[in-house]
């Protein structure tokens, strides 16, 4: 992963036309023009990365935006990460509700699915479903059952790519993860990268970025060079002074997804061999009225990344006058929300360190394509060099594989027989909750 994003852009300047990411960009562009709802399937590496882009670089509310204030950006949806029966069944009743013309772009919906092995069985049955639903709703001759999917995947021994394959998609159509990279490293490539451009978002600016950040890291003395801090603290919080608990705490609302994104990192990359933090993210001032609690005076396993936008994109909104003071507020009428993050992030800062509980700080100039580029590299980099310190190897996941074959085996062992919309023959729905 460590130099694709130098790779991807070499290609797109030797060959503008049909590189990688002019493909990706094209696909984009037809996804964009067809249809007013994209459905992204896939879980772990496959999901989370381009849920950060959206979550970080889109409006909070860009679904609920109607479509001339999106500017030709679909509506971005999640699926494929779950068997949760009735959220998907939320999702298919939405696009049934909102889509009864399928003439109407504002009304065409259509699917990227995203698997590098091409057999995780929740992205799979996802697909499965879409598929039948796209069946359905276009017609099981319709053009669009080909232009609306659109699939990335391992490029040899996936089962996605036999079935696209099958349904007549050329290599060209089906999108690659390069092989030496894993699900939570793929960000920079069309795993991440196709949902960006779908998203309307600078994915040559993204890659600039995470390019910066791996320059800076080769090149950079220990101290200038952020990677390496990051990755000798955090190494010396957890394995030598025995925090446990890493916590992520985000400074702004919309690095949520990014934190879930970290914590996929964390976890998978270095909880192995009876070792590794446990990765968990915390939104501030949010979760400070919940967590703060126990960061305060709680347990002493815990260490703290603060993750801090230093300006926000939008106009600072102002606290303002009001002809009415019960709520005390006038004193403070000039100040604007970000001096109130400002104040809440260094009293944060300043009561954890009275108390002896250890932070450090990334602090980002301001959330773009440019930036967050640069924050995802330098995460992952910062990851696989505690890995190195640790003696684990950070990429591979095999403790994943427990759960997946277990599920298989359970599936397989059973008749295939609906079982009564999910209740016993015989027996009587549970109302209230049980133990097992
Ligand atoms: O980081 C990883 O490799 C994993 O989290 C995978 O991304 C996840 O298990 C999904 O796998 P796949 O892309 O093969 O469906």
């Amino acid at each position: 992963f460590i130099d694709l994003p130098q790779k991807l852009l070499q290609d797109l300047n030797q060959r503008p036309h049909d590189s990688e990411l002019a493909r990706i960009q094209q696909t984009a562009d037809r996804l964009r023009e067809l249809t007013d709802a994209v459905i992204i399937l896939g879980i772990g590496g496959s999901s989370l990365g381009a849920k950060a882009l959206f979550e970080a670089l889109r409006s909070s509310y860009h679904n609920e935006l109607p479509p001339e204030s999106r500017l030709g950006t679909p509506r971005v949806y999640f699926a494929g990460d779950n068997v949760d029966n009735d959220s998907l069944s939320d999702l298919l009743e939405l696009l049934q509700t909102t889509c009864v013309n399928p003439q109407a772009r504002e009304e065409r919906w259509g699917v990227i699915v995203i698997s590098k092995s091409g057999s995780t069985l929740e992205t799979a049955v996802a697909l499965r479903v879409f598929r039948r639903e796209a069946q359905e709703y276009y017609g099981t001759r319709s053009p669009w059952l080909h232009d609306l999917f659109v699939a990335v995947t391992g490029a040899k021994d996936s089962r996605l790519r036999d079935l696209f394959t099958a349904e007549g998609y050329s290599n060209q159509e089906i999108f690659a993860v390069p092989d030496r990279v894993g699900g939570r490293f793929s960000v920079f490539s069309p795993v991440g990268l196709l949902p960006a451009a779908v998203m309307g978002l600078d994915i040559r600016a993204l890659l600039l970025g995470a390019m910066s950040a791996t320059r800076a890291f080769i090149d950079e003395p220990f101290e200038r060079n952020t990677v390496l801090q990051m990755a000798a603290v955090n190494y010396l919080m957890t394995h030598e002074l025995g925090k446990r608990i890493r916590v992520l705490s985000v400074w702004s609302k919309k690095l949520e997804a990014l934190g879930w994104w970290h914590d996929q990192l964390v976890a998978e990359s270095l909880g192995k061999q009876g070792q590794g933090p446990t990765p968990i993210t915390m939104v501030a001032t949010r979760d400070l009225h919940s967590r703060g609690q126990q960061h305060q005076e709680g347990q002493r396993d815990k260490f703290l990344l603060d993750l801090v936008v230093k300006t926000p994109s939008a106009p600072p909104i102002p606290i303002g006058m009001a002809d009415r003071n019960e709520d005390d507020l006038n004193a403070l009428s000039r100040r604007t929300y970000p001096e109130l993050m400002e104040a809440a992030y260094l009293g944060t800062t300043q009561a954890y360190h009275r108390a002896g509980r250890p932070s450090a700080h990334l602090i980002l100039p301001t959330v773009n394509e440019h930036v967050i580029g640069q924050v995802m590299q330098m995460l992952m980099l910062a990851t696989v060099i505690e890995g190195r310190l640790m003696g684990v190897n950070p990429y591979g996941q095999p403790g994943v594989a427990a759960y997946k074959r277990r599920m298989e085996e359970i599936l397989r062992s059973q008749p295939n027989v609906p079982r009564n919309g999910g209740i016993r023959a015989g027996s009587r729905p549970q109302t209230a909750p049980t133990t097992a």
